[in-house]
């Protein structure tokens, strides 16, 4: 009986989570992802498109798990970090593939004035608060529905963020949708909204390695910034509040440049931030989709162009990652082995005014637009 049962368990579950997939068609599979502490289980996404790129996406967090791409000869590799199950997620520190909420980045002080009252915030970062305090978007269970749409497999994720959570106020509801597209474009569309005043800034943290292979820096890929402005930073790399100019600086990406060429440079910014772990203030800001990044691995020829709304982007180099994190496969994580571009308003927004306002009002809706686009180029 016990047999029988397993037999037929396995076979159930063979259905959700290997079905054949031949190359030429979209399909989504969802299976466990292992148990949280409250009991709840959570689930892993499976998508995969047309020309075979795949995407796995949990529910914890509504986080990217794997982004499986070809390269130039057409291998394909995982160019994403992340665990084997959810307990991976559930101790991690390095928010990898997370949606990150409800602030990403971070608020000086951990504190904020608005409307003429003061919110304090859980303080996870020095005196700061980084990516939303100590509960944050990324340690929570999400709802899922997953759907097979005309422009390809896609994942809702909503979450209903109960008013005072982390010290911010309101009951915010937000919903993150997935979408691999037939492009080879991973679409995130966000929206949000509150029941009071409140601040929101949302993004997503995967990390990537183009190369493929978790264990090598990414040094020495290339990298194209679409800004001529950064935001700089103090010692707590908190914006000073200034807007400064790439140019003659190592912040000065409008070519693709070697993210390596310039890292180690003797420079105030790099030094606060061990590397590169900054703001750029994006060109172009209308609210409308545009190239903002451009990342290339010469080795393997994969490219990702990242496509977003927003006025700015973090670049960081994995700065803090010191092989303690474990990930997928048994690997450690190592410094400089991954790099994340996440699209947002800028850092510390709440307490800056002359920055794009993170304000959102009832009656308001949160909205963004950022896609992660992969192709290669042959040589
Ligand atoms: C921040 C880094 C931080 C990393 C992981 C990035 O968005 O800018 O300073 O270490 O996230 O938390």
């Amino acid at each position: 009986m016990k047999s029988l049962l397993f037999g037929l368990l396995t076979f159930t579950l063979s259905i959700v989570t290997t079905s054949a997939n031949p190359k030429g068609k979209d399909e989504i599979a969802k299976s466990p992802f292992g148990k949280l502490p409250d009991g709840k289980t959570a689930h892993l996404y499976t998508l995969k498109n047309a020309s075979g790129m795949t995407v796995k996406l949990t529910d914890y967090g509504a986080t990217t798990v794997s982004i499986i791409v070809p390269d130039r000869d057409g291998h394909y590799a995982d160019v994403a970090f992340g665990y084997d199950s959810a307990s991976g997620y559930v101790n991690g520190k390095s928010y990898f593939g997370a949606t990150v909420g409800r602030y990403a980045n971070r608020i000086g002080g951990g504190e904020f004035r608005l409307d003429g009252r003061v919110y304090h915030l859980p303080l996870n970062d020095g005196p700061n608060t980084l990516h939303g305090g100590t509960i944050g978007f990324n340690k929570v269970l999400w709802k899922a529905t997953a759907a097979e749409t005309a422009e390809g497999p896609s994942v809702t994720f909503t979450y209903v963020s109960p008013d005072g959570e982390d010290g911010f106020p309101g009951t915010v509801k937000a919903t993150v949708v997935y979408t691999l597209l037939n492009d080879n474009g991973l679409r995130i569309t966000y929206r949000a909204t509150t029941d009071k005043p409140t601040v929101l800034n949302l993004t997503n943290h995967t990390y990537f390695n183009l190369s493929g292979n978790p264990g090598k820096t990414i040094l020495g890929e290339d990298l194209m910034l679409d800004a001529d402005n950064y935001t700089p930073v103090d010692k707590n790399l908190i914006p000073t509040g200034k807007i400064a100019p790439v140019v003659n600086t190592p912040m000065d990406f409008r070519r693709l440049t070697k993210i390596g060429a310039r890292i180690g440079e003797d420079n105030g910014q790099l030094r606060y931030c061990r590397g590169y772990d900054l703001n750029w203030v994006l060109n172009g800001f209308t609210g409308k989709v545009r190239k903002a990044a451009e990342v290339y691995d010469p080795e393997s020829g994969r490219v990702l162009d990242v496509y977003t709304d927003q006025p700015g982007i973090q670049f960081y180099t994995g700065n803090f990652l010191d092989g303690t994190e474990i990930g997928k496969g048994g690997v450690h994580y190592n410094h400089r082995t991954a790099l994340t571009l996440e699209a947002q308003l800028y850092p510390d927004s709440p307490n800056k005014p002359q920055f794009p306002s993170s304000v959102l009002r009832p009656g308001q809706t949160y909205r963004q637009e950022t896609i992660y686009k992969f192709r290669v180029k042959k040589n």
